[in-house]
């Protein structure tokens, strides 16, 4: 049933920066991350859910300057409808806050002073791209130039859009600065920085108690192979941010400050509601820390963030737990196409919790990015919770309100049934406990379907025009709302306003997960009210079209609201030759590639490496049927650990460009052969 022992659980999702408004992309976290949440206090947890805004960075900065605005300004205003967009959404946090807070500049100050006294800090100069007219220092997003690669104009200084070249700034020809149009020259600067490698050890050790997802820790192995940097933690004015203590024109990077920023916001609420900020921040608390983030933001918050409370003396995160990115009719969301959409725009033509549901059907403990496929929404939204869930209450309720006064039996028709229903909710709650709401939908459907079935079976609008029927009736409707009832106090976490309309029609107080067990008898109830309508397919269309009218100046670019994993990982790091040369990379024929059973990403592969057969298994399913493959040339990485997979060993790994959306294996030049070496 209920845990027995309350946990003492602190949640967090990622800060939303402050310049721009919440978008559906957003939502995919804090709508996971509220269920999570509202899961826990359901079952009698305590349980705080902290949030702020990021109101630091040069972005923010600069955005202000062209609204007109001041930065606290733009902050303010930004802060107000980030807060009515998530409230909107049935977004409930115990504490949202703003990183630009008193607070936050305490523990910013605090945890540098303390890693600084203990030597965790270094200083060197460096040289950075500097605009002589803005008489600023250049982030690379803000210069502009012609890849020295292929050519490309207009390409950021860090990359290549059209060719994928990754490269420093200085590199670009033609540079110029996207603020002022001016040629940036190069300047040195004393930086300041985290000395990360101090906690290559602890960090390794903390990976085993189980924070992170196995994804991710293979994530980090790799971060770890490739040598921890040192973080650079300062930048220089004019910067939008907090100055460091005792360094006059340095301020911390807004990176410094963000994650501090949950300490900030929690502290906040401890000094409205009396709670204890050192009884969850202290080195052994005994309490639970969770984040929930994207995996875009993973290198922040799974090595810098625990390697900084560790330093200053604080607690290490119990969990932090990546999601995928949100892809729309399977691409990036598009403001041309109007799939780019606002909170703020969906709740114009929809309710929330249609999304909030669909959403749920298809989170799971993963990173696999997940698609919101418009058609699907809506067969998913009406079939389950208009058609199933919906419906067992409208089928039952009229009778008891006309026939019997609005008054449920006095007993339960079908006891084993009940007694069924209320069994499902240990695995229903080890799902929703484990972030697999996918499956705990799934098992809730399927119970909702067993309701339908019992009602369908007894037919009480055929029993209602027999005589001396009437105890039956009640009995069966009954019977009836009462599943109905399980099945919402099971789907509370994700329909909450739903799940309070419904405590009113039974006449309830508001459900929690130790009522399981008491059906409601000899109950009054209320006149029953539709809950929910249908989504309608005009809905969707008028959204759309909105959204497209949001932004006026399609452009036809496609604007992605994730990142792509790789290509954004904070550090790239240098690696030398020999460490280059560690790799044996070889050029593989698919002999064979079949779909793997239980596994909607992976095909197993068959590679002829010259004379040697490896089977690799690889997660291109989604970009490729196994049938278009058997015959390609493509690259293996040949000396890779062996792993043993729930599916077999995978001996090798093949090469694949992507951007968190499409995959793109790849393929040597014509004429290579098998088990050539790639240099
Ligand atoms: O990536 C982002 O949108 C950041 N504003 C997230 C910050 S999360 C935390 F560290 F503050
Ligand atoms: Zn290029």
């Amino acid at each position: 049933m209920s845990d027995s022992t309350t946990r003492r659980i602190l949640v967090t999702s990622a800060l939303p920066y402050a310049n721009g408004p919440i978008h559906i992309g957003h939502l995919v976290e804090y709508i996971q991350t509220d269920i999570w949440v509202r899961f826990q206090k359901l079952r009698g947890h305590e349980c705080y859910y902290l949030c702020a805004d990021d109101a630091h960075g040069t972005p923010i900065m600069l955005r202000a300057e062209q609204d007109g605005l001041t930065p606290e300004q733009l902050i303010e205003r930004v802060w107000h409808e980030h807060r009515t967009d998530f409230a909107d959404f049935l977004i409930e946090f115990d504490n949202y806050y703003s990183t630009h807070s008193p607070e936050n500049r305490h523990y910013a100050e605090l945890i540098y002073r303390r890693l600084n006294e203990a030597g965790h800090i270094s200083r060197r100069v460096i040289t950075q791209a500097y605009d002589p007219e803005k008489q600023m220092f250049l982030p690379d997003r803000f210069i502009k130039g012609e890849c020295p690669r292929c050519g490309a104009p207009d390409q950021y200084g860090d990359s290549c859009e059209n060719c994928g070249a990754t490269y420093s700034p200085t590199d670009l020809k033609n540079p110029r600065s996207v603020i002022s149009g001016a040629t940036p020259i190069t300047k040195e600067s004393l930086h300041f920085f985290f000395k990360l490698g101090d906690f290559e050890t602890m960090l390794k050790q903390w990976i085993v108690s189980g924070p992170i997802q196995s994804r991710m820790a293979n994530k980090l192995d790799e971060w770890f192979s490739a040598g921890l940097q040192e973080w650079d933690i300062s930048r220089d004015a004019p910067y939008w941010g907090f100055e460091i203590p005792d360094a006059p024109g340095k301020y911390f990077y807004v990176w410094l400050d963000a994650p501090i920023g949950y300490m900030a916001s929690f502290q906040n609420y401890c000094d409205r509601t009396g709670l204890d900020f050192n009884d969850f921040w202290k080195e052994d608390s005994t309490a639970e820390v969770h984040h929930f983030i994207g995996k875009d933001i993973a290198y922040f918050h799974i090595l810098f963030w625990p390697a900084e409370l560790t330093g200053a003396g604080f607690r290490k995160p119990t969990a932090v737990n990546c999601h995928g990115f949100l892809t729309v009719d399977g691409q990036k969301m598009s403001k041309s196409r109007g799939t780019f959409i606002k909170a703020r725009t969906y709740l114009q033509h929809l309710r929330p919790e249609y999304l909030r549901y669909y959403f749920a059907t298809k989170l799971s403990d993963g990173i696999d990015d997940l698609d919101l496929n418009f058609e699907d929404f809506m067969q998913r939204v009406n079939s389950d919770l208009v058609g199933k869930l919906v419906n067992i209450a409208s089928r039952s309720a009229g009778f008891i309100t006309r026939r019997f006064n609005g008054r449920l039996a006095d007993t339960l028709a079908e006891p084993a049934l009940y007694a069924d229903f209320v069994a499902a909710g240990d695995s229903i709650a080890q799902a929703y406990e484990g972030r697999e709401f996918g499956r705990a939908m799934r098992e809730i459907m399927a119970l909702a379907d067993r309701a339908n079935q019992y009602i369908d079976e007894k037919k009480p609008w055929v029993l209602a025009k027999q005589l001396d029927t009437a105890p039956e009736v009640q009995a069966v409707c009954g019977m009836g709302l009462n599943l109905f009832r399980v099945l919402m106090l099971y789907l509370k976490p994700v329909l909450p306003g739903v799940a309070v309309e419904v405590e009113h029609f039974l006449q309830i107080p508001p459900l929690r997960w130790n009522d399981l067990p008491k059906p409601l008898l000899g109950h009054a109830i209320a006149e029953f009210k539709p809950l929910m309508q249908r989504i309608e397919q005009a809905q969707i269309a008028a959204m759309i079209e909105d959204s497209k009218e949001n932004y006026p100046t399609t452009d036809g670019a496609a604007v992605s609201a994730p990142r792509p994993l790789l290509a954004d990982d904070p550090i790239a790091p240098t690696i030398t030759i020999e460490e280059f040369a560690k790799i044996d990379l070889r050029v593989a024929r698919i002999v064979t590639a079949e779909a793997v059973t239980g596994a909607d990403k992976l095909v197993r592969l068959e590679l002829d490496l010259g004379g040697e057969t490896r089977q690799v298994f690889a997660g291109i399913k989604s970009a490729y049927a196994p049938e278009d493959l058997q015959g390609r040339l493509t690259v293996v990485a040949a000396n890779l650990a062996p792993r043993k997979m729930r599916f077999g060993l995978s001996e090798g790994m093949i090469l694949a460009a992507g951007d968190g959306n499409g995959i793109y294996l790849l393929a040597p030049d014509s004429g290579a052969e098998p088990g050539m070496r790639v240099k």
